[in-house]
């Protein structure tokens, strides 16, 4: 049985004060949530406080982006070892903003992946199609490509320790959600691209739905048979609205 994962993304949201504030609302909603992890994706300048004010809770705090060198003359980049030193857990890694506005490729996300792993953070690596990507047919293609790369270079037991979230760029932040159908066909596929290395960590591996995830159609997706959790954007601002999907995550 995978444990599913609820991640709030926060983005480029929340100084230092307002990241507490929202946190210190939290921590108390989640603490008796049971069978299911939660994380949020804090803005770098906030990771620590984050980090200081949630030890010793169940939430997972993450960054939103990380070099794959361990140093070096990278102007503007944080590495592996500068998030480990302050106790982060995690990172996403090829949100569609990072990869259309910012310029990350999958032969980035390649070094990025493993890089992180074998510092031990969590790894949740986005994947997901342009509107005009699913329009011509090309879903596929698009999410074989991404899920092939960012996966390269990863040995192959330690596979299922890769969150992948789907995230169908046309659904991000727009209000409009992929339907079940749409949703659970990607993520089945995504499964079995993991499949095609190893069966058995594809069996492991927690597949996440992204893109305007909200608590009025939560309950729906995750109970979708290979959604195991989901990546939030809005809502996971929200401290109320982030909680009730936490919430119908082990319900789903
Ligand atoms: P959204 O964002 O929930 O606001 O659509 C999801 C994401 O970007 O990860």
């Amino acid at each position: 049985m995978r444990t599913p994962l609820i991640a709030g993304n926060w983005k480029m949201h929340g100084t230092i004060a307002e990241s507490e504030e929202r946190v210190a609302s939290l921590l108390p909603r989640i603490s008796t949530a049971e069978h299911v992890d939660v994380a949020v994706c804090v803005p770098f300048t906030a990771l620590q406080a984050v980090v200081d004010s949630s030890r010793g809770s169940r939430l997972g705090v993450f960054a939103q982006n990380v070099h794959w060198e361990p140093q070096g003359p990278y102007t503007g980049e944080i590495s592996v070892p500068m998030l480990t030193e302050i106790e982060v857990g995690g990172v996403v890694v090829g949100h569609s903003e990072r990869r259309q506005l910012f310029g990350e490729t999958d032969k980035h996300l390649q070094l990025k992946v493993p890089a992180a792993l074998s510092a031990g953070l969590q790894v949740i690596l986005c994947v997901g199609e342009t509107e005009e990507e699913r329009e011509n047919g090309d879903t596929e293609r698009r999410l074989r490509h991404q899920v092939q790369e960012g996966l390269e270079k990863v040995e192959t037991d330690r596979l299922g320790d890769v969150v992948i979230a789907y995230e169908p760029i046309w659904a991000i932040g727009t209000g409009q959600t992929a339907t079940p159908e749409q949703a659970q066909e990607a993520l089945a596929f995504v499964r079995a691209l993991v499949a095609d290395r190893s069966k058995e960590q594809a069996e492991r591996s927690r597949i996440l739905y992204g893109g305007s995830m909200k608590p009025d159609n939560a309950e729906e997706l995750l109970a979708l048979p290979d959604c195991d959790g989901g990546l939030i954007g809005g809502a996971s601002l929200d401290v109320a609205q982030f909680t009730a999907i936490v919430e119908a995550a082990p319900r789903a």
